[in-house]
């Protein structure tokens, strides 16, 4: 599984080259390490965990995709497929069953589509979908949660924003997936001295927890446009004040990276007003939860977004950043899109094979560029498709030579 430094991209458009690997080491250089699988192995297994609503239709779409894609590049797989979330809570009464993880464990990548679901909205929490998942991105620990937002220029009218406003936005979330609030303890339920009834939850980071994810964040900065953002509530919250003073000392370490701070609160605002500004942005768990959904909507339907999360070894974690929209789920109405592009930084951070890619990635664009569209991503004078009729136009130009100025 060791391969040697790539230079890799991270953003699905090709826009701004960086350095990525699936998993991460830093070097005394402090470069950015792949010990993913090597290109050269060209055999893989893959874990997918199609999950709930409409997971398996996109999974069911990836497969094909990196099936074709990697039959025309040299590139084989074992897919080995299993359960996670609802799925997992009606076949084996747990959210997260042992052999799900340890075969994740084992694997080269996991590709996830989606869970949860009304179903369950109503168990115990140790008994929801989403506990699952948490569990899976803490087994596998995966630290760094990369989620690219571009505005893709054939989608610029789908923006909820004016077209000058979210024409050209190419930016990067970083958020720091397994420490914080959604982990810290004490949590639970309790009852204050007036004796009502309380709910609360620690936001907590250690030092390390900071400073890897920081220095990713950093090192992603260095391969973009060289701007990090980091966003905290630094006025208000200790767990912030915290972050900040580790962020500004390793700041030390990268002169050459533009750094500035901010709240969480005008990040939210100034993502909207000017997201244009934004080049990379690193931030904590609950902090980038909101606002890498929030950089979604700028770039027109959360059904385009893929995203990849890492840690320092094993297998990367693949998924869209979407839920499992139950309101859709079954009607053949999904976007695959942001579960394809996952599958292609899957093959990119996850296995090196860039090539097979970059096909993905350029398959997509050429699918756009052909007119094909979902309901969530329509507009009058496109060709409004199911996820079914969209998988097997984005499998046609998989196979197609892409003319390169098509793109
Ligand atoms: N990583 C995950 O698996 C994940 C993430 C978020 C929410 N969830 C779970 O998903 C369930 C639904 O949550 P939600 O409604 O808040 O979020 P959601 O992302 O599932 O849906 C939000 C809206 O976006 C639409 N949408 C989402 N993905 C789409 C796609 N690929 N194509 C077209 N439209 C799409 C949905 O139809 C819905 O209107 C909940 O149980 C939630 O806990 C799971």
């Amino acid at each position: 599984m060791a391969a040697s430094l790539q230079s890799l991209n991270l953003n699905p458009l090709s826009l701004k080259p960086f350095h990525k690997s699936s998993t991460l080491t830093f070097s005394k250089s402090n470069s950015i390490r792949c010990s993913a699988a090597t290109p050269s192995k060209r055999s893989y297994t893959i874990t997918l965990l199609p999950g709930d609503g409409i997971g398996p239709e996109v999974i069911s779409v990836a497969k094909d995709v990196l099936l074709l894609s990697g039959s025309i590049e040299g590139i084989k797989y074992e897919f080995h497929e299993k359960l996670l979330g609802g799925a997992a809570l009606d076949a084996t009464g747990v959210p997260l069953p042992d052999e799900t993880l340890s075969v994740a464990k084992e694997s080269d990548a996991v590709l996830l589509g989606a869970i949860g679901g009304y179903k369950w909205d109503k168990n115990e929490k140790h008994l929801k979908p989403e506990t699952g998942l948490l569990q899976l991105r803490e087994g596998l620990k995966v630290f760094a949660n990369l989620r690219p937002a571009t505005v893709f220029p054939q989608l610029v009218d789908a923006s909820t924003l004016k077209r000058e406003v979210a024409e050209g936005v190419d930016l990067m979330v970083i958020r720091e997936l397994t420490g914080g609030i959604y982990f810290g303890k004490p949590r639970g339920f309790g009852t204050n001295e007036n004796g009502e009834e309380t709910g609360y939850n620690t936001e907590i980071y250690a030092a390390h927890e900071i400073d890897r994810i920081a220095r990713f964040a950093f090192e992603v900065a260095r391969k973009r446009g060289g701007k990090l953002c980091s966003v905290d509530k630094a006025n208000v919250l200790e767990a912030s004040m915290f972050w900040r003073k580790r962020v500004l000392a390793l700041a030390q370490e990268y002169p050459d990276i533009e750094l500035s701070h901010m709240y969480v609160d005008n990040a939210a605002m100034q993502l909207i007003r000017n997201p244009k500004q934004f080049d990379t942005v690193v931030t904590n768990n609950i902090f980038g939860d909101i606002l890498s959904d929030e950089a979604s909507m700028i770039t027109g339907s959360i059904g385009m977004l893929p995203s990849a999360s890492l840690g320092d070894s094993g297998p990367g974690l693949f998924e869209p950043i979407h839920g499992s929209a139950p309101d859709i789920a079954g009607q053949d109405k999904a976007n695959p899109f942001a579960t394809v592009l996952s599958a292609a930084m899957l093959l990119r951070y996850g296995l090196g094979e860039e090539k097979a890619a970059d096909r993905i990635e350029k398959a997509v664009l050429d699918t756009l560029n052909r007119g094909f569209r979902t309901a969530d991503i329509y507009s009058p004078g496109t060709k409004l498709v199911g996820c079914k009729q969209l998988g097997e136009e984005i499998l046609k130009s998989v196979e197609s030579h892409i003319p390169a100025g098509a793109l």
